[in-house]
């Protein structure tokens, strides 16, 4: 059975104090309120992940992400952080190809890949982030977009290696918009990316591979969306400010 996962992207926001603050209420309430194996991870910017990894060690429903990491081992890029840097403070999951990082830091594939490479080599795993734009989506060129995403960005991994991924599926239009696709529009994607896994790496791995839904999900809409046979959990900006809402769609999945 695939992992069933809902994974918070704070992006820029919370300073540290407001971070510890929302995350202790997120690991009290998960250890009140979630029943199931749905794994929660929280996804935070840098400064707050050793302080959260230690918070969080001890509750093994609770994970801590990254949302980004470097594609070299170390060296001179001033300002940047590894992947080993990450693992060594207990973080377990990082984001990478996540569309504000592909629009705004100009990250493509090729980059992607690298980036893929060596968060594996040093234990991460990645959750790795495709989805189509607005203009993609009307153009119809959206399934063509998703795929070279996917292949270009982790086909080039051994099946045991790809086995580590967890792969999100956000459409660019409906991140921070309001706007969230519907169950059936995510779910017809869904059942395509999971289509493409087959072709490459056989039906077994494309069964095991959790594959998230990102862009306005929330507490309303999280329980139909989770119910698609091919959407495995959520992975969710800013309703994941609020414990409570990020709570109340972790618990979509209870049991
Ligand atoms: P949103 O963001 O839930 O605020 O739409 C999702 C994401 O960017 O991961």
């Amino acid at each position: 059975m695939r992992k069933k996962i809902v994974a918070g992207n704070w992006k820029m926001n919370k300073n540290y104090t407001d971070g510890l603050s929302l995350f202790s209420e997120v690991v009290n309430m998960v250890k009140d309120e979630v029943r199931g194996n749905q794994q929660v991870v929280v996804c935070a910017p840098y400064i707050h992940l050793h302080s959260l990894a230690a918070l969080a060690n001890g509750h093994q429903q609770v994970s801590v992400g990254a949302q980004n990491a470097h594609q070299e081992e170390s060296g001179a890029y001033t300002g940047e952080i590894s992947a080993s840097m990450l693992s060594s403070v207990g973080v377990e999951y990082v984001i990478l190809g996540h569309s504000e990082r592909r629009q705004y830091f100009g990250e493509d594939n090729a980059l992607l890949a690298k980036k893929t490479d060596i968060a594996l080599a040093n234990g991460l795993k990645p959750i790795f982030c495709i989805g189509e734009t607005l203009t993609e989506r009307e153009g119809g060129t959206y399934f063509d977009v998703v795929k070279s995403q996917l292949a270009e960005g982790t086909f080039h991994l051994s099946e045991a290696d790809f086995g580590k991924l967890v792969i999100a599926y956000e459409p660019v239009w409906a991140i921070g918009t309001g706007v969230t696709a519907s169950s059936a529009q995510a779910q017809e994607i869904h059942a395509f990316i999971r289509k493409e896994i087959a072709g490459k790496y056989g039906e077994t791995v494309a069964q095991d591979t959790t594959i998230l839904y990102g862009g306005s999900c929330n507490p309303k809409n999280a329980d139909e969306l989770f119910s698609q046979a091919d959407i495995d959990g959520g992975l969710i900006g800013g309703a994941s400010l609020k414990s409570r809402d990020f709570v109340d769609i972790a618990k979509a999945f209870n049991s």
